[in-house]
């Protein structure tokens, strides 16, 4: 049976800019290689969507309507609802979903599936919206499928992404521009084996929650708006959330600079600062993702820090493209003789946006 379209959405990883995105902060992600594919195979009145991974996954109607399903399908429904909010008219589909991004390593396998999904109901419905209207619909469907308040980070970057390049973006405006990574700078990504998943959701909000308040103690709409000087005073607890992301914006701005001018020992010292913050300040990371930033470091990363929402998944080090193979297995192997855990990694590289393709 020839399929009637394809719709793609790639994973991401994030170069900088951790925990910033719900507070109107700036991150510089990258699409990746890895990502999901969405085939549909029929038109249909409802939505039927089967996983080559998880198998065939409940049908729901096709403006996401009726009672919630369970399992994975969730996602789709969740999209069905908020494109239907937008005015897409009901048309459903059956199709097949094949993904290659792992889950629970920080490369957002959720975002690009929402993505897909989103994708592929706009086509057949002939149901245009702009890019970034898609991304926020599919930022909303996260919420409504598993109520996960996340920012714009992930689903922006599954839809800005192109290929040799990282996003800047401005999550209050959502404003961007591209920034070119150099040939010589290898993003590696190391998984520590631990998934995020399970403790994500529940610390996630909670990170959400107290940077919230200590946004509205200096009377803050969004982080880029405060300086140092307004932490003093302050509780110690909201001190630290919003030093981490006072400091992370600043650090975006200075990466961005920094591999532009093709300076990876200065882009490499961002990173581990990054992560020193993300582990003392915002309190994100666990004692596995510490060793293998310090692995990473040791083995001749320039730099490295934890990856995405934090507690487990994986790290991202800045390498010599030359030199990525080796510093791989190198940090796998070790980490492996430390913890007795089988870590994994991958060369992620920029990579286009979701597209659809008849
Ligand atoms: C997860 C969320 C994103 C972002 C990151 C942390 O990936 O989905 O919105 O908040 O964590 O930077």
């Amino acid at each position: 049976m020839t399929p009637i379209l394809t719709a793609w959405a790639p994973g991401r990883v994030n170069l900088i800019g951790e925990h910033t995105d719900y507070s109107g902060g700036l991150v510089l992600p990258a699409a990746i290689q890895l990502g999901v594919t969405v085939t549909v195979d029929a038109l249909s009145d409802t939505v039927a969507l089967a996983s080559s991974k998880l198998g065939p996954g409940e049908p729901f109607a096709s403006d996401g309507g009726g009672a919630p399903v369970t399992g994975w399908a969730r996602y789709g429904q969740a999209v069905a609802a908020e494109l239907a909010e937008l005015g897409r008219p009901a048309a459903g589909l059956t199709a097949r979903i094949e993904s290659t991004v792992p889950t629970g390593a920080g490369l957002s396998s959720s975002a690009a599936l929402e993505v897909a999904i989103a994708l592929a109901l706009c086509a057949v419905a002939e149901f245009e919206l702009e890019p970034l209207e898609l991304a926020l619909a599919c930022q909303r469907a996260e919420l409504r499928a598993v109520g996960k308040p996340c920012g714009i980070l992930d689903q922006a970057a599954c839809i800005l992404g192109r290929p040799g390049v990282a996003i800047l973006l401005d999550c209050a405006t959502l404003e961007h521009r591209e920034v070119h990574v150099p040939d010589e700078a290898a993003l590696l990504v190391v998984d520590s084996g631990i998934g995020h998943e399970d403790d994500d959701g529940m610390a996630y909000a909670q990170r959400r929650q107290e940077l919230e308040h200590a946004l509205a103690l200096v009377g803050a709409t969004r982080s880029t708006e405060v300086s140092m000087e307004q932490l003093d005073g302050l509780d110690p607890l909201s001190a630290r959330r919003l030093r981490h992301v006072v400091s992370e914006n600043r650090r975006v701005l200075d990466f961005a600079a920094a591999i532009e001018e093709r300076d990876l020992a200065e882009a490499g010292r961002l990173l581990l600062a990054g992560h020193a913050s993300l582990r003392d300040d915002y309190e994100v990371s666990i004692p596995e993702i510490d060793l293998l930033v310090e692995l990473t470091h040791d083995a001749g990363a320039y730099g490295a820090r934890q990856l995405g929402g934090g507690f487990g998944g994986s790290v991202l080090a800045l390498v010599d493209t030359a030199r990525a193979d080796e510093i791989a297995y190198d940090v796998v192997s070790r980490y492996r003789e430390r913890t007795g855990r089988d870590g994994d990694s991958l060369t992620a590289h920029p990579s286009a946006g979701a597209a659809v393709r008849r």
